[in-house]
């Protein structure tokens, strides 16, 4: 327990020096002011350090949120853009090129072909994101739904006004991965052109995808779903880049705010307090020739600094009377 020097109940003088001085003691002796600003210190900074911790915590948690949800965001613009190539390739494509006989059958053609090579061409901004259609009874053996993705087509069957589905769950490899599905439905009378029966369908078609699968389709049917994927380890390492840069900054705010909070208190209260101190340990010693504190301030400080004066001075008044 620090202690402060604050009165005096009885002296004795003579030779200019103090004999007995019974001082009441109440406070501060210098080493302890020391201590006190460690003390301070170590106090500012663990608080500084809960509040920066707490801060990139909290950041941390609301931007894996965010994070996942942007992701989410930009599947759903992908997923547009590739429906978009898909409208574009029926309305604009499809025909002018049904005019033109090939052996082959030309995959400029299809909707979904335009939809898969958009995709192909991201660049890398977008790396990472795949993007699938899969389907129950599919033109190519490729795009035939398994597993989880049947479950999804079902739910989509289920319920027509669902229109996407947002899930995560590990992929072949094990990693964590984000789908975002919607449905595919036939949703133009041109699709069964090529879904409807092999007889209908362009003999090229029939060469080059035979005639097993991706027929019977009815128009308005929803006969599977596509898929955009991303590898949630993407999402969170932008979330990790911008929370490293986030919690420098507020690091550094905080570094600032501590060190304006430690000089303050060193120079409101160290400084006043370790003046306070010498003068109170010069009366201790019987120095009563120190010069008074300073008393400039109306705080609790100030009282202090004025009443150990008001002691200086009536030390020094019972000095010099006594001399006389
Ligand atoms: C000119 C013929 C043609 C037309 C018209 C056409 N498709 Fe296809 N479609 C195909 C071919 C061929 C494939 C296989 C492409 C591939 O190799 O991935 C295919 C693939 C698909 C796939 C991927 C699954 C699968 O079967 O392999 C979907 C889904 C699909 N088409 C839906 C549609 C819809 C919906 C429409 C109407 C908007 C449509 N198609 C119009 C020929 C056509």
């Amino acid at each position: 327990m620090p202690k402060i020097f604050c009165g005096c109940l009885a002296v004795s003088v003579s030779e200019g020096y103090i004999q007995e001085c019974e001082i009441i003691t109440l406070g501060i002796e210098r080493r302890h002011i020391m201590k006190l600003q460690i003390r301070i210190e170590l106090i500012l900074l663990a608080i500084f350090l809960a509040g920066w911790l707490s801060v990139v915590g909290t950041t941390y948690v609301m931007e894996q949120q965010q994070g996942v949800e942007n992701t989410v965001n930009k599947a759903e613009v992908l997923m547009s853009a590739a429906i978009a190539a898909r409208t574009y390739t029926s309305d604009e494509i499809a025909d002018p090129l049904s005019e033109v006989e090939t052996q082959e059958f030309l995959p400029q053609r299809v909707p979904s072909y335009a939809a898969q090579q958009l995709f192909a061409r991201l660049d890398d901004e977008f790396s990472g994101y795949t993007y699938a259609e899969r389907v129950l009874n599919p033109t190519n053996p490729k795009d035939l739904a398994e597993g989880w993705q049947v479950e999804l087509i079902q739910a989509f069957i289920d319920d027509p006004d669902r229109e996407a589905i947002v899930e995560t769950r590990a992929d072949k490899s094990g990693r964590q991965t984000l789908y975002v599905a919607q449905p595919i439905a036939v949703n133009a009378p041109s699709c069964l052109e090529c879904h409807s029966t092999p007889e209908v369908a362009p003999a090229s078609l029939i060469r080059t995808y035979g005639s097993s699968g991706g027929f019977g389709w009815q128009l308005d049917e929803i006969i599977g779903t596509r898929i955009v994927s991303v590898p949630i380890a993407l999402a969170h390492r932008q979330v990790r880049e911008s929370i490293v840069s986030y919690s420098l900054l507020i690091a550094s705010i905080f570094l600032m705010a501590y060190t304006a909070v430690n000089l303050l208190v060193r120079r409101w209260i160290i400084k006043p307090l370790d003046s306070i101190a010498h003068l109170v340990e010069q009366i201790s010693l019987r120095k009563l020739d120190s010069s008074p504190l300073p008393e400039d301030r109306s705080d609790e400080l100030g009282k202090l600094s004025k009443s150990i004066n008001r002691l200086l001075a009536s030390l020094q008044r019972s000095l010099s009377s006594s001399l006389k």
